[in-house]
């Protein structure tokens, strides 16, 4: 039994910290470690993971994958290996139950739709995921020729890969990273040239990770920031080595901690760099924030690739160093950061209530549609620990208090949200009160190392009512 055990169980609070010090090494990238199990899944041959993010969400979609007909098996800690269908996936006898992953229900839908061996699949998730808007995925997959079936545009969905697809060029109203790689993997399975243009770039994992399995692609940023992504198909990918970086949204809470706590010095190994997720600390130097970064050394590099060969995943990676730091200021974030930051804004919130001056998000509509309706849940949890923050149309305006901690003492609603969670608690870790929230169990769906990674930096977090 350790200090952790059982927090996992229900209502959890944080108690103020004195400082926070030591070294953590980041889980691995969620959006990697899906992508590169669904890459695997559809591949010919044998995938070979390490670092694999071993998380709720992570594991609904290898069951999945394996009810599709994929090999997948753990040789060791975030060891894995993948025997994959050679793109031809089979009909499951139940349908699949994605839990609360909405990046493993929405890529795994175009990789059935492109797959084209007649295989149908159901689509299912929790109660959270099944309010999550799926029409964005199935309007350009039945564009493509896809058989989508869906009674509101929410689960339970039904996807049809019946052959091949046309090859044709999407043009997305908002920036999305699952709709783009949806649409990318039926693309697999299309004839000819698919092409994904997004309002902004946002994360590009996809695009990074499919020419490693060896399919044919090309990405550009257009003259009005416009971001282009398009795949050749058919493509019969081939099994392929992947590392897994660090994750940059489960550091982020580590960050925020060490910020916000006085006298903390604490240091954050193998982070993904990527311009499509440094939004967050990017913004925080801005702010003020007290980090220094330097490059992995020697880099993290995919299993068995050649020295000096493919970084991780295709992916740059660093170390962090975040001190306390005092003199935040409040900033203005513009709309167009939005993607490069969108899974932050809780956690980015609470920091702005340590800054001195107001902050002011804009373009949040996304937030809405997330695992909760992110906007109003992080408004909710400042202004329950005496922080004043307004949400006026898509901006969240978040008032600091001047470098004077926030009362805290509040109870969190967060709505099954692990970010709301984790977020919550950090506040907590910086707040004149603890801080708690009514349920920690989703923390699980990303970052089941978040409260043994939080102990051994000395935050006290422990079991509530
Ligand atoms: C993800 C994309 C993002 C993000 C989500 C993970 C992905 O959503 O919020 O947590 O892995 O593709 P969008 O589809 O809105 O970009």
């Amino acid at each position: 039994m350790t200090a952790t055990d059982g927090l996992f169980d229900g209502p959890v609070r944080a108690l103020p910290a004195k400082r926070l010090r030591g070294r953590v090494t980041a889980p691995g990238d969620k959006s990697v470690s899906q992508r590169a199990l669904i890459l695997g899944a559809l591949a010919e041959g044998e995938t070979q993971i390490t670092g694999l993010l071993e998380s709720a969400d992570v594991m609904s979609t290898a069951g999945a994958l394996r009810a599709l007909g994929a090999d997948i098996v753990r040789d060791g800690p975030g060891v894995w290996r993948v025997t994959g269908t050679g793109g031809r996936f089979r009909t499951p006898e139940a349908p699949l139950d994605f839990g609360n992953s909405g990046t493993g229900a929405r890529l795994t839908m175009g990789a059935v739709a492109g797959a084209g061996a007649g295989a149908q699949a159901v689509f299912t998730g929790d109660a959270s995921l099944s309010q999550r808007p799926m029409q964005r995925v199935l309007a350009p997959l039945r564009a493509m020729g896809a058989a989508c079936e869906s009674a509101d545009g929410r689960l339970p969905v039904t996807v049809k890969g019946d052959g091949p697809l046309r090859a044709m060029a999407h043009r997305l109203p908002v920036a999305s990273a699952q709709v783009k790689s949806a649409i990318l993997l039926a693309g697999l399975g299309a004839d000819g040239i698919t092409a994904v243009i997004e309002p902004a770039p946002s994360r590009d994992h996809t695009e990074r990770l499919l020419p490693l399995f060896g399919a044919e692609m090309l990405t550009a940023t257009g003259s009005d920031g416009a971001g282009w992504a398009a795949v050749r198909g058919p493509a019969r990918l081939k099994g392929a080595r992947v590392t897994v970086p660090g994750d940059p949204s489960s550091a982020a809470f580590l960050i925020a901690a060490a910020l916000i706590v006085p006298g903390s010095e604490v240091r954050i190994e193998n982070v993904m760099r990527n311009p499509q997720r440094d939004g967050f600390v990017d913004t925080l130097i801005e702010m003020g924030a007290r980090i220094t970064m330097e490059e992995a050394d020697p880099p993290l590099v995919n299993r068995g690739a050649p020295e000096g060969g493919i970084p991780a995943g295709g992916e740059a990676v660093v170390h962090y160093t975040v001190r306390q730091s005092p003199r935040l200021r409040g900033i203005a974030v513009p709309a167009a950061w939005a993607p490069s930051m969108i899974d932050e804004y809780p956690i980015l919130a609470v920091v702005a209530a340590f800054a001195r001056g107001p902050s002011r998000f804009e373009g949040l509509a996304e937030l809405r549609v997330k695992e909760s309706d992110r906007l109003a849940a992080t408004q909710a949890l400042l202004t329950a620990n005496g922080v004043k923050a307004e949400v006026e149309g898509d901006a969240l305006i978040v008032h600091g208090a001047g470098g004077k901690p926030p009362a805290g003492g509040g109870r969190v609603q967060t709505h099954h949200d692990h970010r709301i969670a984790m977020a919550a608690l950090v506040l907590g870790l910086g707040a004149g009160a603890p801080v708690t929230v009514d349920d920690a169990s989703m923390i699980a769906t990303s970052y089941p190392e978040f409260f043994e990674h939080m102990a051994a930096l000395g935050a006290r977090m422990e079991k509530a009512e």
